[in-house]
């Protein structure tokens, strides 16, 4: 068996799919692994330390692909770059269906398998391979930095000989993965914290981070099936917003993170209660992608509205490309591990494991993923 690592063609992706500890891991496992030159340098990670680990290296991305198996990459292909995939090549990465049907479309027409991790099943088994996860851990943390180095104060508490400084206010919305990462990394600033979410479940989590969890009076249950927030009615909304409004107006840094899978991110933050908030604090809004939490946010600018700075971030990952790739790598191998038969070390795929079952957009020139494949005939 045999993995080819792609180099990101996207000027704005620094991350790679495999990094050379992945690729230890897979030759012990008698795993052969090419890598496109140059694949990882920009996350840090050289040819020679890829060699060091037993891979070789390829002059492009033609000759990484003659004779793979697997194609590991960080982001979906372009439709030119499905051309240079083979019919049995199976393709894993993120592959945000919804957002590249046409992609999609390519890939089903190519005969391509492809591994879409962003469709991992939110199950306990499947959290080493969860890159949705992952992902969101650096986005979390590298938000609170955004934020920290916007404003023009601490976030700790000083006392010093030229006076005491008090310390700075946090509000966190979205308490999910990427949420509770912000939430620690204010924390070991030093920051005082408040936080809130629709799902009250995570209530304990916040206040173990220390953080103080604004509670609201839900009439309804707000989480589904799978662990994920529902869509709030007009008058739960109304409540949330009046919430938030009461703890806006006094916070340094608020990091917001609201999402609703296949919709629009909730406005949690309207113009109003940005002109409450004192100038110089800044929100980081890292539903920018989706439409924004904030009603003035605009995706990969920052926006000054009354001295309040609100950061619309795009792809917080690829800005901590050493540690994203190694966590990517990690999830992108132990996947990897599900589709080789142990006993012989061949590619078998399994449709009773739902990881593969879950994770497996295009098969045999047909789309397996439901939404998807709805979506495409609608498209
Ligand atoms: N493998 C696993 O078992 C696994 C891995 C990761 C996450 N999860 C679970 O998946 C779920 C989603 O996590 P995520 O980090 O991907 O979330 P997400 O990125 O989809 O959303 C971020 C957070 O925003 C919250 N939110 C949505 N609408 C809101 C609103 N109107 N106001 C305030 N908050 C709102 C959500 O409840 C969520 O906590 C969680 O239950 C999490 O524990 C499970």
């Amino acid at each position: 068996m045999k993995v080819a690592v792609l180099r990101e063609t996207n000027p704005n992706e620094s991350r790679v799919g495999l990094v050379p500890e992945g690729v230890k891991f897979l030759v012990k496992k008698e795993i052969q692994v090419v890598v496109e030159k140059d694949a990882g340098l920009d996350a840090g990670f050289l040819d020679a330390m890829y060699e060091a680990e037993g891979a070789s290296i390829a002059p492009d991305a033609a000759s990484a692909l003659a004779g793979a198996d697997v194609v590991a990459k960080v982001l979906p292909p372009t439709v030119s770059e499905v051309g240079i995939l083979e019919k049995g090549h199976i393709l894993v990465c993120s592959l945000q269906p919804s957002a590249n049907l046409d992609v999609v479309r390519a890939l089903k027409d190519a005969g391509i398998t492809t591994m879409a991790l962003d469709l991992m099943p939110r199950i306990t088994r499947a959290q080493t391979m969860d890159i949705l996860s992952s992902q969101a851990t650096v986005a979390g943390y590298k938000a609170v930095l955004l934020g920290a180095n916007a404003i023009g104060k601490f976030l700790p508490m000083l006392t010093t000989a030229a006076g005491t400084i008090r310390p700075a206010k946090t509000l966190v919305l979205g308490a999910g993965v990427a949420g509770l990462q912000a939430l620690a990394t204010f924390r070991r600033l030093g920051a005082r914290m408040e936080a809130f979410d629709v799902r009250p479940v995570v209530k304990e989590q916040v206040e173990s981070l220390g953080a103080k969890f604004l509670e609201m009076e839900l009439s309804a249950e707000l989480e589904d099936e799978a662990g994920y927030a529902k869509e709030l009615t007009e008058d739960q909304h109304q409540k949330e917003l009046e919430l938030i409004a009461g703890s806006i107006k006094d916070a340094d840094v608020v990091v917001t993170t609201a999402q609703i899978p296949g919709r629009k991110a909730p406005i949690l933050i309207t113009r109003e209660m940005v002109e409450s908030m004192k100038p110089g604090s800044a929100i980081v809004d890292l539903a920018s992608e989706s439409g924004g939490n904030c009603e003035l946010t605009k995706a990969g600018e920052t926006v000054v509205h009354n001295g309040v700075m609100v950061l619309g971030p795009v792809n917080l990952p690829a800005s901590m490309p050493y540690h994203a790739s190694q966590m990517f790598s990690k999830n992108l191998v132990t996947f990897v591990m599900e589709m080789v038969n142990k006993e012989d070390g061949s590619i078998h795929l399994n449709w009773e494991n739902e990881v593969l079952d879950g994770v497996c957009l295009t098969f045999q020139n047909e789309v397996r993923h439901g939404p998807t494949k709805e979506a495409l005939g609608a498209a």
